[in-house]
């Protein structure tokens, strides 16, 4: 079975891959679909997002097409930047200058709790949809360390591993990871839908 992802990230699509190709699943790019679909994330929710990057995707390809929603929600900030993860600070920021902004506005916080949050979303051409979400624990660290990952990476530490996420093999992330427990969770879906 083949799903198009809904997003033009390469490590997305790679992780992706990653998890869901033991089942037999095919993730392929926009790109490979034939299709480069700007969607516009007007939601104020991780599942909102997700669905409407799907949908978007689905209707353009005519394909089944999967999308995940994902940011950083950080305890003393409210939650931000959790839906703006990728634009906080505005779009001119690469992802350095994005979790330099990130521990600039954290200076002097004590309490350091956060999560990363994922929301896979599949929408069928037929109209049905599955959704999944996972999250992933963590504290942001005072300073970046490592060199994997992408996005706020270096910033996010796991304290039962004593590493950043951008420390991780890609193994080690994809176990703990908020994308790897939504797409477990989605994978369960997927398959008793397949077999309903
Ligand atoms: P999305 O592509 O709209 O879902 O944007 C998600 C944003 O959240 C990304 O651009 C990253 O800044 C951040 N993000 C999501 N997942 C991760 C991750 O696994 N590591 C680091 N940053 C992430």
């Amino acid at each position: 079975m083949k799903l198009v992802l809904a997003s033009k990230n390469r490590k997305k699509l790679v992780e992706m891959n990653d998890i869901l190709s033991h089942l037999g699943i095919e993730v392929c790019s926009e790109a490979e679909a034939g299709v480069d679909v700007e969607v516009e994330e007007t939601g104020t929710t991780f599942e909102e997002n997700s669905l409407l990057k799907a949908r978007a995707v689905m209707e353009a390809s005519g394909l089944p097409a999967i999308a995940d929603d994902s940011g950083l929600c950080v305890d003393c900030l409210n939650g931000a930047p959790g839906v703006y993860s990728a634009r906080y600070g505005g779009e001119g920021l690469d992802d350095a200058a994005r979790y330099r902004l990130l521990l600039e506005n954290m200076r002097g916080q004590m309490t350091r709790a956060a999560k990363f949050v994922s929301v896979i979303t599949c929408c069928f051409p037929n109209g049905d949809v599955i959704s999944a979400r996972g999250e992933c624990p963590g504290t942001i660290a005072y300073a970046p360390i490592g060199e994997g990952g992408f996005g706020y990476d270096p910033v996010f530490f796991v304290p039962e591993l004593k590493k950043t996420f951008a420390q991780l093999s890609a193994d080690e992330k994809n176990a703990i990871s908020h994308r790897g427990k939504a797409i477990e969770a989605f994978q369960v879906k997927l398959e008793e839908y397949l077999h309903q």
